[in-house]
């Protein structure tokens, strides 16, 4: 089976699938512990600099889990890494910056992102070994990036990120402006060495409400998406946020081909929200895996059921997979779904 006949790819599609594939945000981390073995000592934004370390630590999940599709391990802060923003990422808080971006001077230290050879090596490298699995690549969206850059760090309710929205749209422009230039040349980077599908990961911004979403930030989203698809035309673009109920219509005509769903909106009210010609992926509650089995089976087939309503589904967790879950949770999830939608026997295998 070649790569663009995967079950991930076919459902980005929206193309009939012989099972419902799978595959977790954040599967690739400290859940594991042959992670935590070949991380040890070594910071989390350097290994992501490291081509044979990014491969291993990419492998890691796929091997385990069986999932569907690979993510490549890197992070939202490393293009910002790779033009010199100095930054850092400190463990159970987050990326951190030196000197946060507050004031047109400020987007000097923004330059362009050319290349990011190392980041292209593991992904070459990842080709090579996935086969016929997908390898995903991924950027932070403007707006996700803009709040760790305005904020100096992670913020519960993006103040001063809004604040500058608000207050100062010239300012807010000129930074999404350079901040999309930078995710689309990171995006270009990984599919230019393999990549078959990307993920635009807009975490917060759920913080906003629609109409402000669709001013100040979804023109922005929309000029990455819109590149990819110019340059990469056959990769499909997956865009996800968190708390993003009331944006997901927007988010979809973003320019997405699949939109990520948390955990607060049934698959089917996302699909009649999304509106028809997109597929969805999501969205079991990741705290949900440190619930009893037969719990977490419970909620996997009400996802199943819901996701009915969807012209392509791609399961996965409503965010990322929490350091502390057990892994067997995880395989026992992959396993359920594809027994559960096997040619043959569900409707979702054979519409
Ligand atoms: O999904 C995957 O398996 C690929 C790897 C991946 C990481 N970060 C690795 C990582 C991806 C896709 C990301 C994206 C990312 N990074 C996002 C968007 C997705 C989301 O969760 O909403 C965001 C907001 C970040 C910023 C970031 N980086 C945070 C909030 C943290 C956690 C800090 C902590 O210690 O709790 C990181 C660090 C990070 N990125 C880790 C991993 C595996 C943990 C660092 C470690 O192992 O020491």
């Amino acid at each position: 089976m070649s790569t663009q006949d995967s079950a991930f790819l076919r459902a980005c599609r929206r193309e009939p699938v012989p099972l419902t594939p799978v595959w977790f945000m954040r599967q690739a981390g400290r859940a594991l512990p042959e992670y935590r073995a070949v991380r040890e000592g070594i910071p989390m934004l350097d290994s992501c600099f490291q081509p044979d370390l990014v491969t291993e630590i990419t492998l890691q999940p796929v091997r385990r889990f069986g999932v569907d599709a690979a993510i490549l391990f890197s992070d939202i802060v490393v293009p910002l890494r790779a033009v010199g923003v100095d930054l850092d990422i400190v463990a159970g808080v987050g990326p951190v910056i030196a000197e946060p971006i507050r004031t047109m001077q400020d987007l000097d230290r923004l330059p362009a992102l050319e290349q990011v050879p190392e980041v292209a090596e593991a992904v070459r490298l990842l080709v090579a070994e996935l086969g016929s699995t997908p390898l995903i690549g991924f950027a932070g969206a403007p707006f996700t990036l803009a709040s760790y850059l305005v904020e100096g760090g992670p913020s519960k309710d993006q103040r001063r990120t809004k604040a500058l929205m608000y207050g100062d749209p010239a300012l807010w422009n000129a930074l999404m402006e350079r901040l999309a230039d930078i995710a689309l040349a990171f995006l270009r980077v990984q599919l230019d060495a393999g990549a078959s599908a990307i993920q635009l990961f807009d975490s917060w911004v759920g913080a906003l409400p629609a109409e402000d979403y669709r001013t100040f930030v979804q023109p922005h989203s929309a000029r990455i998406l819109a590149g990819v698809a110019e340059s990469h035309p056959d990769a499909p673009k997956i865009h996800f946020g968190v708390g993003t109920g009331e944006l997901l219509h927007d988010m979809g005509a973003a320019g997405a081909d699949v939109v990520g769903v948390d955990f607060r909106v049934p698959l089917d009210e996302a699909v009649r929200r999304i509106g028809p010609g997109k597929a969805v992926q999501g969205n079991l509650d990741p705290t949900l895996l440190f619930a009893p089995t037969e719990a977490v089976r419970a909620m996997t087939e009400r996802i199943l059921a819901q996701a009915k309503a969807a012209e392509g589904h791609v399961f996965n967790l409503g965010h990322g997979v929490l350091p502390e879950t057990d892994p067997d949770a995880l395989t026992r999830v992959v396993a359920h779904v594809h027994e559960a939608t096997q040619a043959g026997t569900s409707s979702s295998a054979s519409n």
